[in-house]
């Protein structure tokens, strides 16, 4: 067994000396305010024994790492039929990319780029009752952690800038694939993106894609076939255009969001959890991506 402790202090003292850190998210200020040095890990292995180095107690913006929860809890709800309304084809093109979606007549490439989210937003309205608070209760159990909240002023801030996403639900509306009012599906989206939580609380909820569905508590959230369904499209879709490079340097499902933090994991092994603020030039954590390049070269540990 690796010394999974002494490989993630390497990896935060190798990475944090770096001076080149990417660049921080600047379109909206609760993003472009936070501070480039943070760095955190956070490692939880199938049998509940834990590992965190630096800044992984402390709360960030999920991001688009909530679109794969949203996919979860859609999956949870409406099973095969979400196919009908979006492929599962990576995009080779950036979150917000736009004109494929006109000459696909309305159907996303797939659930993790921002066509699909506002559609899965749209599937989760339909069906949850109260969709926010429900949506978060279902984020919360997965954790058993109460304290996971949005970001009001982070979700107004989003919708303030989110010309891209109105132009994207738009489109979406035009071809019949949204049933909702714009307005309404984009509130849900701009809502989950701002979820806050830190690196431990997001390598807890994810656990249950790493265990055939079941959570922490060991109840079912999902069924092995939608975990293994899920974990696909991670490993296909979930970095946009930088996909590949992810499953070539890392080989691990995972899921990266615009506040820095990135999720992977090894089915019936392990989830991990990577936080710094610092992009890369397709919008993914610049050292998040090495992080994670080096955990599984130096544990050997990847799906390949
Ligand atoms: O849709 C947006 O612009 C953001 N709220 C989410 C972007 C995001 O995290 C893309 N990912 N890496």
């Amino acid at each position: 067994m690796p010394d999974f402790q002494a490989i993630l202090d390497q990896i935060h003292k190798t990475l944090t000396t770096m001076p080149d850190k990417g660049t921080v998210a600047s379109y909206i200020p609760e993003l472009a305010d936070v501070n480039a040095n943070h760095f955190g890990m956070h490692l939880r292995l199938h049998d509940g024994t834990e590992y965190g180095v630096g800044d992984y107690n402390q709360l960030f913006s999920i991001q688009s790492v909530s679109k794969v929860l949203a996919l979860s809890k859609a999956m949870s709800l409406v099973g095969e039929s979400i196919w009908e309304r979006m492929d599962v084809e990576p995009s080779g093109n950036p979150f917000n990319h736009l004109s494929l979606l006109e000459i696909e007549n309305g159907i996303p490439r797939n659930p993790l780029i921002n066509s699909g989210a506002i559609v899965i937003a749209d599937i989760l309205l339909s069906h949850l009752k109260n969709p926010k608070d429900d949506f978060l209760d279902f984020i919360r159990d997965l954790a058993g952690d109460d304290t996971i909240q949005f970001n009001k002023s982070v979700a107004h801030s989003e919708k303030i800038t989110g010309f891209k996403n109105y132009a994207i639900a738009n489109l979406l509306k035009s071809f019949g694939n949204l049933k909702n009012p714009v307005e309404d599906v984009l509130d849900f989206y701009f809502h989950q993106c701002s979820i806050e939580m830190t690196c431990s609380q997001l390598t807890k909820v994810f656990f249950f894609l790493a265990n055939k569905g079941n959570c922490l508590m060991n109840k079912a959230r999902l069924t092995k076939t939608q975990a293994k369904r899920i974990n696909a499209i991670m490993l296909t879709c979930g970095f946009y255009d930088e996909a590949g490079e992810f499953a070539f340097e890392v080989g691990l499902p995972g899921k990266s969001g615009v506040g820095g933090g990135i999720i992977a994991l090894l089915p019936d092994h392990f989830a991990i959890t990577t936080w710094s603020p610092g992009l890369n030039k397709k919008g993914n954590s610049q050292l998040g991506m090495l992080a994670l390049e080096q955990f599984t070269t130096q544990t050997k540990l990847s799906i390949f």
